[in-house]
């Protein structure tokens, strides 16, 4: 690192920066595409197949979540210090559709694939806050369809959000950070490739092992998030970039 304080920060983070608070990753030996398969629960067709499926699914994740029995850990709580204590603007971009970030105190986030504490409807787009179950017999408050409430989370095949604005971040920054994602999903998966498209951000990829872009990062550190991530924002706030 060198002197630089100034200069903007994106920081995209997947499933592994929640994993030390208890909740699955995707991909690992344990994942949770490991006990259930995605084409069953996590597309489009799927919840036109069986409904009933896709509900459970994510009625089962929203209950842990809402349970309060999970909570944001260390290095949730590192990107909160540096949003508060960098000169320059930090952006956290999750993939998690866990609260993880808000709760531990991150302002200027986005969700790209949405979130599990709420519920859109699939014939008016109307967005709920919701930590109940769904189900397919639930009427819309807004519009009075029934059958059409659905997770608010984006799923395979479906266009992740504010897109827009995170290649805005991207290509606007002086520095790309990647915490616990396996880089197998785009377009998250490609944010890097984005980056170093413009002029000369630096790019950190902070995870379990290395990820399928690692190659394509300047720096990588490698261990459990709560470890490295509070390291690495130590280090930011004291040598700069
Ligand atoms: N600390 C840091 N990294 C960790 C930890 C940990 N304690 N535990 C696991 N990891 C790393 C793994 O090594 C892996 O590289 O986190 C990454 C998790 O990868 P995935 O399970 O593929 O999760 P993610 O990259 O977030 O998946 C992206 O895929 O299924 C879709 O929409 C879903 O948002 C998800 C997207
Ligand atoms: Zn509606």
């Amino acid at each position: 690192m060198g002197e630089r304080r100034d200069g903007n920060i994106v920081i995209l983070t997947g499933a592994g920066i929640s994993k030390e608070s208890g909740l699955d990753t995707f991909r690992d030996a344990d994942g949770i595409w490991a006990k259930v398969r995605l084409e069953d629960v996590a597309t489009p067709e799927a919840f036109i197949r069986d409904p009933a499926r896709v509900h459970d699914f994510y009625n089962g994740r929203r209950q842990r979540l809402a349970s309060g029995e999970v909570e944001p850990n260390a290095a949730h709580l590192a990107l909160v210090r540096l949003e508060a204590e960098w000169p320059g603007e930090v952006l956290v971009v999750t993939q998690n559709v866990d609260n993880l970030h808000e709760r531990a105190g991150s302002r200027n986030l986005i969700h790209m694939h949405g979130e599990h504490l709420k519920a859109r409807c699939d014939a008016c787009g109307v967005i709920f806050a919701w930590e109940a179950d769904l189900s397919v017999g639930l009427v819309c408050d807004s519009c009075g369809t029934s059958g059409g409430l659905r997770p608010h989370v984006v799923w395979f095949g479906e266009m992740p959000l504010e897109m827009e604005r995170i290649y805005a971040a991207l290509d606007a920054c002086a520095l790309f950070v990647s915490i616990g994602t396996s880089g197998n999903v785009h377009p998250a998966a490609g944010f890097i490739e984005q980056v170093r498209l413009g002029d000369g951000a630096q790019t950190v990829e902070l995870n379990l092992e290395p990820s399928e872009g690692a190659s394509r990062f300047h720096t990588a550190e490698y261990g459990p998030a709560t470890k490295i991530v509070p390291a690495f924002v130590e280090r930011l706030l004291s040598e700069g970039l």
